[in-house]
């Protein structure tokens, strides 16, 4: 089944946002299989973001990132990458549909609330960044 990279960034985490992002995507359907509130180090920042090194706002954005604690996540199921990026909204948030998450709760490009991976390889490569294998659950649901 397909697995996304999901990550709600400092400013979600500060301003009390956790909760109802799960919520989200609990009420859409998907299936969260692993999750922790972790403290990124500049070194996994900068891997993680590398794609942006040689953009202006690199180094703001790894200070950024390791500003606070952020809640690493990882959901499963149908589609789950284009449809988490869909429930995210665009990058900026002054872009983003109202009923999006950063259209509901972002004001400026930088802090965006939340972090989704663009890609089925990006998916991988994020997901193997941010959890060991016996960190993430496999499991069926009762209902
Ligand atoms: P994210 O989806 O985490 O991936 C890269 C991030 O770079 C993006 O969200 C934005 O938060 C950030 N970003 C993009 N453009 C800018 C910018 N002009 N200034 C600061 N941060 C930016």
């Amino acid at each position: 089944m397909e697995k996304t990279f999901l990550m709600v960034k400092p400013d979600g985490v500060q301003r009390d946002l956790v909760g109802k992002i799960v919520t989200k995507f609990e009420d859409k359907g998907f299936q969260l299989v692993g999750a922790k509130l972790m403290q990124i180090t500049k070194e996994l920042a900068e891997e993680h973001y590398g794609e942006h090194k040689e953009r202006p706002f690199f180094g703001e954005l790894v200070d950024f990132i390791t500003s606070g604690p952020v809640f690493a996540m990882v959901w499963e199921g149908e589609g789950v990458i284009a449809t988490a990026r869909n429930m995210m909204g665009k990058t900026n948030p002054q872009e983003a549909a109202p009923g999006t998450i950063r259209g509901d709760y972002g004001i400026t490009v930088g802090k965006n609330v939340i972090h989704g991976s663009d890609s089925p390889e990006s998916a991988e490569r994020e997901i193997s960044l941010f959890f060991k294998e016996e960190e993430l659950t496999s499991y069926t649901k009762n209902s």
